[in-house]
């Protein structure tokens, strides 16, 4: 586990998102979490999405979902108090629930509308570990943002709460349209709200290897944003897909199939960026 360089005592904070819709967002929020967890982190995945899909896909049933993370952005209680268990050792969920649909309209005019995610996880904390090397708190490592297909007062306060973004982009013919939108406002959300924050990295989703485009789309991205694409691509594959309706992870679901093998190697891939950021 690697402390976090600009708040040692806070959860690691990564948005995911792409104001595009359907590009693997929410089932990178879901498997990357697993993932990291199952390589001894402590995850928290923040369902910023009034769809409130990966809530529903780690099992969460909307009817048992009565406070979500719209009470925590609203003030009404403290983050820690929304968040749930998962199937997944070590992996909790703050769910949302529609509610968060009117949290634009209603919270437009308050001062600190841009920092009310900031302000909530900032009352978490990180894990700590007492002499025998056991991990003695409820804290966590990271945090994993799952942001709505938009770039609305939600996401805005998923990149002012966050240390880095990372970009899901699905290998489609339209991949790297609206990305420069996306890369336009982190820069707005830095120079405004958040000087610390960086691209962690971009995420190819959804890769067949029987279609030709899918390889002109790997290029085209790694051309376009260079070491920032992760070496890991993810697979398109049924299992992945097929999961959510079970209410688990692919990596529970199908712990071998291409799909949860992908999600390992990613989340072993950006642990390595983070020592590497951590060391520089
Ligand atoms: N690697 C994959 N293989 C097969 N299907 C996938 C894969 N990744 C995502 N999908 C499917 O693609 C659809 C969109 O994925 P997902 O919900 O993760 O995208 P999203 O960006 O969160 O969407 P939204 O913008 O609506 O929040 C889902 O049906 C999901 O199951
Ligand atoms: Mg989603």
């Amino acid at each position: 586990m690697i402390a976090n360089p600009k708040a040692p005592n806070r959860p690691r904070v990564l948005a995911i998102a792409n104001q595009k819709g359907g590009v693997g967002k929410t089932t990178t929020a879901i498997n990357l979490g697993t993932a990291l967890a199952a390589i001894d982190e402590r995850v928290l995945i923040v369902d910023l999405d009034p769809q409130g899909n990966a809530s529903t896909g780690l099992g969460i049933d909307y009817k048992s979902r009565r406070i979500s993370t719209y009470d925590a952005l609203v003030g009404a209680m403290p983050l820690a108090q929304t968040i749930r268990e998962t199937a997944v050792p070590h992996l909790h969920i703050a769910p949302s629930t529609v509610d968060l649909s009117g949290f634009d309209l209603e919270i437009s005019t308050a001062s600190d509308r841009a920092f009310r995610l900031r302000n909530a996880i900032a009352t978490l904390e990180r894990p700590t570990r007492d002499a025998d090397g056991k991990i003695s708190n409820g804290g966590y490592s990271y945090a994993l943002v799952d942001c709505p297909p938009s770039l609305n007062l939600l996401t805005v306060n998923a990149m002012a709460a966050a240390d880095a973004i990372l970009v899901p982009l699905q290998c489609e013919f339209f991949a790297l349209e609206g990305l420069s939108q996306l890369l336009k406002t982190v820069e707005e959300v830095k120079r405004s709200l958040n000087p610390d924050l960086s691209i962690h990295g971009v995420v190819l989703t959804m890769y067949d290897a029987r279609n030709n485009l899918s390889d002109q789309v790997v290029a085209d991205v790694r051309q376009f944003m260079g070491e920032k694409v992760y070496e890991t691509v993810i697979p398109r594959n049924v299992r992945v897909s097929e999961a959510p309706s079970y209410g688990k992870p692919v990596l529970l679901y199908d712990f071998k199939c291409v799909g949860s093998q992908a999600y390992l190697k990613l989340a072993s891939e950006i642990v390595q960026r983070e020592r590497s950021l951590a060391a520089a």
